[in-house]
């Protein structure tokens, strides 16, 4: 079968597009202020470790009717972690990290508040610290166990190949930078309740966490979330600590508290995606074919275990990204250091597991004087005998040979190399570089539990919905495309339908929206919601269709005639939902109005609610062998990026990306080009421009945009262009496929690209200027650094 291009198709507008642009939609911080409402503020740690030997508040006392000071003893319970429980939420005598909240301070007057913070005084004795992965490999200090996965006689393959090469790979960290900061209020109601309103991807793991730490039943606490200005994985887990820290004050205080944090120090106190090292020992052919790969993954942890090991889990099920590795061992271990501790970030573990092979693909060209691509296209998985990963998956629906050579093609990737090389001017200060990498993301997540949602789905007697879920939008367009899946499914506008705010009350025990699961998992429990409520109204539409309408039950309630309507029966025939109307298969014209329909029913006493429950099957890898099924599917893509680089400043500049994707059927077109196009962008920002410094110290120095360089308008590829391939998905029930992460992974392609323009064969993440110099210069910095 021919491949083509889908053509793209309008959805329905992302239903806070009007409110982002008038500044009308609500944040958490917008919702006004009421009486009484304290404002709560932090004092963390300035030390990386450190024993707290004493706390001075003598100079707050003249505030001491307005003021409310919490340590770790005003909570029932102080420790907490999603996989492992080792964080305090407040620091008990020794601190760990720089930003490790000690004291959490409260007061109706922000002035006030603001002069306490400076007035407390903590005394400290510093400790050593560990602040590198090198220093915590040495120290043996880590996170959970080692990790491997393996399959073949990789050594064998090592030692009797005819080349070999090794090498590492930095990979620095990143800040989310989302323009919402963390933050959470807490209103004391009626009764004993606490209403938490909190920016987080994840409710549950909020309303779980404020219960156990304040020791109230989960019963007592509700969790809601109208919108995030952007979570990027940074509030799976981390906006926990600060909901807790309003619900104590509020609880204690009985009185509305809130928790806002400025720009410098979300970024100082919060964790990062994690630093890697990454390192790799390959065999492979004349022509580029991998043999056998030797992978080691270290990563920074920070202090407390947080989502690490899972994100490590999710590198080493990537690190064959797009290529058939026959015989490969591929270990990870997580280091414990005294950084803040890291968390999740767009893509998880996958892009450093992804950038292990792409370098090492990248070394594997240079060495043997190839096209990368070529190289990259001689291993990528194919039908039917190379199509199996490391942990003993079968890449289904295998869509990357097909990308890789039509995207070649629609942009000329051939020519446009040749082009370049003999263009190549020895006096112009830019130097031109194009490359091609692909991304293949697995969807679920690896931790089988949580793959699982759950849908309130109401219909209202106007024939307008209401759907509820777990799931929760921080720009993704999510609510977005599961109130087009229920419209669709009823055959209605989707201004038809609205999407209720997350809250706890209506969906419990539900999943962080993450793994870019969000739409799969609630938007099938939707799907599965609203299935049985179309098998009732279809029966009622039977039942209506042959009888005489003044013998429907509206009419005939006012008498007091009406005797229940016989509805109940097996359907003898399909029914259509399309348009407003409903009618039989065949028979659009013969129809009824779905809202005569949906008020029969009500008056019918046909339940017109419906709670669906979506769990993913087929899921069983085993985290102690590493083999075994960790994927539902797989999204895939390829890229293209050519840049120039300035050989005298480093300054990089994408001339053009060209993007391919295989997502199935998209259910919103429109917001699929914008993920994948924000994924990219953002991915971009990380591999060439955002650059965390810390003191040596564990400070971190970057803490605002004015020293952490986030891509600008002026980034952004000159000539930028993504396209999907039409295909299907028979794995989901909307037969889409997930967006949200697996873009961000092809910004690798300006990456290699820039390795590609400066002809080195590997480049530390993010290629920052100064790196680019580095690399291109060896010698001259080599002998600065001597004069030193
Ligand atoms: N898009 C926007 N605008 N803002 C975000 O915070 N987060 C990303 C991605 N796209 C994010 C985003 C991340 S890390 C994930 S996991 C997914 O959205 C989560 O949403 P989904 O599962 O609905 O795709
Ligand atoms: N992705 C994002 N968040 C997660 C995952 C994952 O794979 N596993 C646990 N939390
Ligand atoms: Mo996304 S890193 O899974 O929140």
């Amino acid at each position: 079968m021919q491949p083509s291009i889908l053509k793209g198709t309008h959805g329905a507008a992302h239903e806070s597009a009007r409110g982002h642009v008038q500044g009308t939609a609500e944040y958490v911080d917008d919702r006004p202020r009421e009486a009484r409402e304290l404002t709560v503020g932090l004092i963390w740690s300035p030390h990386a470790h450190a024993r707290i030997l004493s706390i001075d508040v003598s100079r707050v006392q003249k505030w001491a009717d307005r003021l409310w000071i919490f340590d770790y003893k005003a909570l029932a319970h102080n420790t907490w972690g999603s996989i492992f429980q080792d964080q305090c939420f407040l620091a008990q005598d020794v601190v760990h990290f720089v930003g490790e909240v000690v004291l959490v301070v409260a007061a109706e007057d922000p002035a006030i508040l603001s002069a306490a913070l400076k007035a407390i005084r903590i005394e400290y004795e510093v400790l050593p610290a560990i602040l590198s992965i090198e220093e915590a490999v040495a120290q043996q200090s880590f996170i959970g166990v080692e990790r491997t996965i393996a399959r073949g006689d990789w050594q064998k393959g090592l030692e009797t190949a005819p080349h070999r090469l090794q090498g590492r790979v930095p990979i620095d960290g990143a800040d989310h930078f989302y323009l919402e900061n963390q933050a959470a209020i807490a209103y004391p109601r009626d009764g004993g309740i606490l209403e938490i309103h909190s920016s987080t991807q994840h409710p549950t793991e909020v309303q779980h966490l404020v219960a156990e730490a304040l020791g109230l039943p989960q019963k007592d606490v509700v969790c809601t979330v109208k919108r995030l200005g952007g979570g990027f994985g940074g509030k799976e887990t981390q906006a926990a600590l600060f909901a807790v820290f309003a619900a104590m004050v509020a609880k204690v205080c009985q009185r509305p508290a809130r928790l806002v944090l400025d720009k410098d120090t979300d970024m100082m106190i919060t964790g990062k995606r994690n630093p890697f090292q990454v390192h790799y020992d390959i065999a492979f052919r004349d022509d580029g074919e991998i043999v056998a790969l030797d992978a080691l993954l270290y990563s920074d942890g920070g202090a407390c275990a947080d989502l690490s090991t899972a994100i490590m889990e999710r590198a080493l099920t990537h690190v064959d990204n797009a290529y058939f590795l026959p015989a490969v061992r591929i270990r990870g271990q997580v280091c414990r250091t005294h950084i803040h501790p890291h968390t999740a970030f767009r893509g998880f573990g996958g892009p450093k597991g992804v950038a292990l092979i792409e370098q090492a693909i990248e070394a594997i060209a240079h060495h043997l004087r190839l096209d990368p691509y070529d190289v990259r296209l001689r291993n990528v998985y194919r039908h039917p005998h190379r199509n199996t990963t490391p942990y003993g998956q079968v890449v289904e629906g295998d869509a990357l040979p097909v990308l890789f050579e039509t995207l070649a093609e629609r942009c000329e990737y051939k020519a446009r190399r040749q082009q370049l090389l003999e263009s190549a001017d020895p006096k112009s200060p830019w130097l031109r570089g194009i490359s091609m990498t692909a991304v293949k993301f697995g969807i679920s997540f690896i931790t089988r539990f949580l793959n699982q949602g759950n849908a309130l789905v109401i219909l209202h007697q106007d024939g307008t919905f209401q759907v509820s879920t777990g799931a929760v939008e921080m720009g993704q367009g999510v609510q977005t495309k599961i109130g087009s899946l229920v419209a669709a499914e009823f055959g209605v506008d989707p201004d038809q339908v609205r999407v209720m705010p997350t809250q706890t009350d209506k969906n419990a025990n539900t999943s962080a929206t993450a793994a870019s699961s969000g739409t799969d998992l609630n938007g099938s429990a939707a799907l599965v919601a609203c299935r049985p409520l179309k098998e009732r109204l279809s029966k009622v539409f039977a039942a209506l269709i042959d009888l005489d309408p003044e013998l429907w039950p509206t009419r005939t309630i006012g008498p007091g005639t009406q005797a229940d309507m016989v509805w109940d029966k097996p359907l003898a025939y399909p029914v259509v939902f399309e348009g407003g109307r409903v009618y039989a298969a065949g028979h659009p014209e013969r129809f009824l109005s779905l809202v005569d329909v949906i008020r029969e029913a009500y008056f019918n006493r046909v339940s017109l609610s419906e709670y669906g429950f979506y769990k993913v099957d087929g899921l069983d890898f085993n985290k102690v062998t590493g083999q075994g099924n960790a994927f539902l599917y797989y999204s895939q893509g390829t890229a293209c990026s050519e840049v120039i680089v300035n050989r005298f400043t480093g300054e990089v500049k994408v001339l053009r990306s060209d993007i391919l994707m295989d997502l199935g059927r998209p259910i919103n077109y429109d917001l699929e080009m914008g993920q994948i196009r924000g994924a990219f962008v953002q991915g971009l920002g990380w591999v060439t421009s955002e650059q965390l410094v810390y003191d040596g110290q564990g400070r971190l120095l970057t803490h605002a945009p004015s020293t952490y360089k986030i891509p600008s308008v002026h980034d952004i590829p000159r000539d930028f262009r993504a396209e999907l391939l039409e295909t299907d998905n028979p794995r989901t029930l909307h037969r889409g496929k997930a967006v949200g992460e697996p873009p961000l992974l092809l910004s690798f392609s300006v990456w290699t690209a820039i390795m590609n323009a400066i002809k080195v064969s590997s480049l530390p993440i993010p290629a920052s200027r100064e790196r680019i110099l580095r690399a291109l210069y060896p010698d001259t910095f080599a002998k600065w650094e001597k004069a030193r």
